[in-house]
């Protein structure tokens, strides 16, 4: 037997397969005739490691996609730095090159699959444009494919319109996988599939990341899809990152308020039964004319002068658990010390000009 290799390192944790720094991705619109410039993606940064799901969520129009599409240059971005295994997007030569390493499974495979192709021809396709593999070893390929994604090999022969919803999602799964990219970007991979379906697609997603060790960006308006398959959560608001942290920790103990308020929209299932319930004015006005301060200012009922004044820093919560809102990080170490030593309290006694 071949002993194992020796290393004098203690292990680290395994390198990163995607990295985004500061990410910043504009487009130009036109409203009444003038010309506006509306960030999309504002400053973003994550990073993602194999074998690990990492989730974005936040409502309609928070910039997910355009991060995805940022991601796989299909919008190129304004600033920031985006590495693939190390690698700066930028030096891959084109699309397709980045596509051998990062793969999307898109939100509606009615759309996403070219509705004239057969199966074969659908999964063939990444193997012999991205691959150049032997039509032989593609054969086989397409075969261990279907059977991964559990599908029978009577589909092969079908197109798109005769399978059911969830059995066209696995298409575009085994389609992603048919490269061996080390990342998927899943953009509302489920949001087209009835309940009982989705929970199938997504134990089935889970289930070939732990076999492939595959990393996941999953970006979704589903919080039950995010408890079920995610490691850690990163929440959105109009481009800006507002927290993240552990899955359990976001969920349970959201620290941001404009978390706060999208737990307490989400089914009971969901909330994790955090006591302070936020309740904010207004709609989500999109990227346009933000406040200088925090974002969410303007419908926060926690919002202070500060709040207003400049971008608020992301404060740690405990371990990786990050916020930016300075509000709750004061209400969260009042709490703490409130639970805590009465000594301490007696150290402070309530000072009257101290307001
Ligand atoms: N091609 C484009 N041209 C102009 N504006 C765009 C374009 N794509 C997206 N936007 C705008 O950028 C913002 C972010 O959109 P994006 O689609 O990334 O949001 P999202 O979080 O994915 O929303 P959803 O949950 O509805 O999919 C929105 O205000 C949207 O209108
Ligand atoms: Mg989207």
């Amino acid at each position: 037997m071949t002993p194992p290799p020796v290393t004098s390192q203690t292990p680290t944790p395994a390198e990163p397969v995607l990295e985004v720094d500061g990410l910043c991705t504009e487009f130009t619109v036109r409203s009444r005739g003038l010309r506006h410039t509306l960030r999309a993606v504002d400053g973003v940064d994550l990073v993602l490691r194999p074998g690990e799901t990492l989730a974005v969520v936040g409502e309609s129009g928070s910039g997910k996609s355009t991060l995805a599409r940022s991601i796989l240059r299909l919008v190129e971005p304004a600033a920031g730095r985006v590495l693939v295994s190390g690698r700066p997007l930028a030096d891959y030569r084109d699309r397709r090159e980045v596509y051998r390493d990062v793969q999307m499974v898109f939100q509606d495979p009615r759309s996403s699959l070219d509705p004239r192709q057969r199966i074969r021809a659908i999964l063939d396709e990444p193997l012999r444009l991205h691959l150049r593999m032997p039509a032989e070893r593609r054969e086989r390929r397409i075969r261990e494919l279907l059977a991964a994604v559990e599908l029978p090999e009577t589909v092969l022969d079908r197109r798109p319109a005769a399978l059911s919803g969830g059995q066209r999602q696995r298409v575009g799964i085994a389609r992603a996988l048919a490269v061996e990219p080390r990342a998927v970007i899943l953009d509302e991979p489920t949001a087209s599939l009835d309940a009982s379906t989705r929970g199938v697609v997504l134990d089935l997603l889970a289930r070939l990341q732990r076999e492939t060790g595959l990393a996941y960006l999953l970006i979704s308006h589903d919080l039950q899809a995010v408890r079920r398959i995610a490691h850690r959560v990163q929440v959105m608001y109009v481009g800006r990152v507002v927290e993240s942290g552990a899955t359990e920790d976001v969920l349970r103990h959201p620290a941001h308020p404009y978390t706060r308020a999208l737990l307490d929209a989400a089914p009971v299932a969901v909330h994790g039964g955090h006591t302070r319930t936020v309740r904010l004015s207004g709609e989500n006005p999109g990227p346009f004319d933000l406040p200088a301060g925090c974002a969410l200012a303007p419908r926060c009922p926690l919002a202070e002068e500060s709040c207003r004044a400049g971008r608020p820093p992301q404060l740690s919560f405990g371990g990786t658990h990050l916020a930016a809102c300075p509000v709750t990080h004061r209400q969260v170490a009042a709490d703490l010390s409130a639970t805590g030593s009465e000594r301490r309290e007696k150290e402070h006694p309530d000072d009257p000009d101290d307001q």
